[in-house]
């Protein structure tokens, strides 16, 4: 998989780390992607909340010094081979950092359109969705109809295929060995500032910032 890697939050970037993980800073201003999200939201969301991911999967994993030199790509992939007492951990903290790292990077900032799919991606829409209006219409009824905190995902299955997952929590897509490729996170925490109960405009706001050239490139 590639990513953008001018930013530290190219998601090859941050699955490459090992204990102890660390926090980039975002990669523009808080301000950078309103109105869509709003500069208190953003900064709560990734200087608390991504921020206690990090954290605590650091907290997890200091008494497990044997999986130190495990990336956070290894640790999501392979989540059932490690210790039972840190799995949980792995599962929702390192899900966590890995899941909102890409989902920085992935929106727009500033005067940036939201550039089309390109390359791969735009082929594999048009065989497996047919339109980038299909693949919205489907990230955004996974996101709205996701019960409780969780994520809606376009994926790159292990068949080769793309497909639209709602996933609960901070579950990973890799846990299943499915490459994420856009993310959507529809916890209250990402939205409930600004927009309240009504995740659907919230939803609708971001699938108009989505970077489709950083989506596009973790293809390569
Ligand atoms: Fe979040």
């Amino acid at each position: 998989m590639k990513g953008d890697t001018t930013s530290p939050f190219a998601l090859d970037a941050v699955l490459s780390q090992k204990y102890p993980f660390t926090l980039p800073a975002l990669p523009y201003a808080p301000a950078a992607v309103e109105p869509a999200v709003d500069a208190q939201t953003m900064t709560i969301h990734h200087d608390r909340h991504h921020a206690a991911y990090v954290t605590n999967l650091n907290k997890a994993l200091e008494a497990q010094p044997t999986l130190h030199a495990v990336t956070l790509g290894e640790l999501l992939m392979g989540l059932r081979r490690w210790p039972a007492a840190v799995q949980t951990a792995i599962r929702n903290n390192g899900g966590g950092h890995a899941n909102h790292a890409l989902f920085w990077n992935l929106l727009a900032p500033g005067a940036k359109s939201a550039a089309a799919p390109t390359g791969q991606l735009a082929d594999m829409i048009t065989r497996d969705f047919g339109t980038l209006a299909a693949v919205n219409t489907a990230l955004k009824t996974a996101a709205v109809g996701q019960f409780g905190s969780g994520w809606s995902w376009l994926v790159k299955t292990a068949t080769n295929r793309l497909a639209v997952r709602g996933l609960p929590n901070q579950d990973s897509p890799l846990l299943e060995g499915e490459l994420p490729i856009v993310g959507i996170d529809v916890w209250e925490h990402a939205y409930y500032l600004k927009y309240q109960n009504r995740r659907a405009d919230y939803v609708d706001a971001i699938l108009a910032r989505i970077n489709w050239d950083v989506a596009s490139a973790q293809l390569g």
